[in-house]
């Protein structure tokens, strides 16, 4: 999900759906004080403990659909790096063409999917509409390690 973030300069990267914050502290040590961390979580209890837990982050207690406008409050033009640690019950509308709006001309986007759920129809429908919101979306190899295993699509308005 990290592995493409931008190894110097100042990003913004955005978390949706950062939950109990498995990737949140691995962000913050790859950013080691370098550019800006936000985080939206529509829970209220998991949005306060996550600002308890990591100060540095700004976190955002509302719906992922509302990026837009958490970055324009913030003064900031677009994000950087986008992680989703959405369900696919949140995508629904045009949920991925707004990430997709909101994003830097190099933003890149990350969503995880597990892999026994590929060939479901939402998991199908989502890797479509990556497909018309994003120029390349690369699909990582499974990660076998992972409870339960899962592979990552990586999506990139501009080609990598
Ligand atoms: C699968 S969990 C997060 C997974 C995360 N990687 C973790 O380790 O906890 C999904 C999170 O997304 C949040 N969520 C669901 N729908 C959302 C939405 N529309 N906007 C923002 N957060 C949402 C839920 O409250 C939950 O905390």
């Amino acid at each position: 999900m990290l592995t493409a973030l931008p190894e110097g300069g100042d990003p913004v990267v955005v978390e949706l759906g950062p939950g109990t914050g498995a990737f949140t502290e691995p962000i913050q040590r790859r950013l080691d004080g370098r550019g800006r961390h936000i985080a939206i979580e529509l829970n209220p209890t998991m949005s306060e403990h996550l600002a308890r837990r990591c100060p540095n982050v700004e976190v955002v207690t509302d719906v992922a659909d509302n990026l837009p406008a958490v970055l324009a409050d913030r003064g900031l033009s677009g994000a950087d790096y986008v992680v989703s640690g959405l369900p696919w019950s949140a995508f629904t509308g045009s949920l991925i063409d707004t990430i997709a709006g909101a994003m830097s001309p190099a933003g890149i986007y990350t969503q995880f999917t597990y892999t026994w759920t590929r060939w479901a129809p939402p998991a199908k429908r989502q890797l479509h509409e990556l497909r018309e919101a994003f120029d390349d979306v690369a699909i990582t190899p499974t990660v076998w390690r992972n409870l339960p295993p899962a592979f990552v699509y990586v999506s990139r308005l501009a080609p990598a």
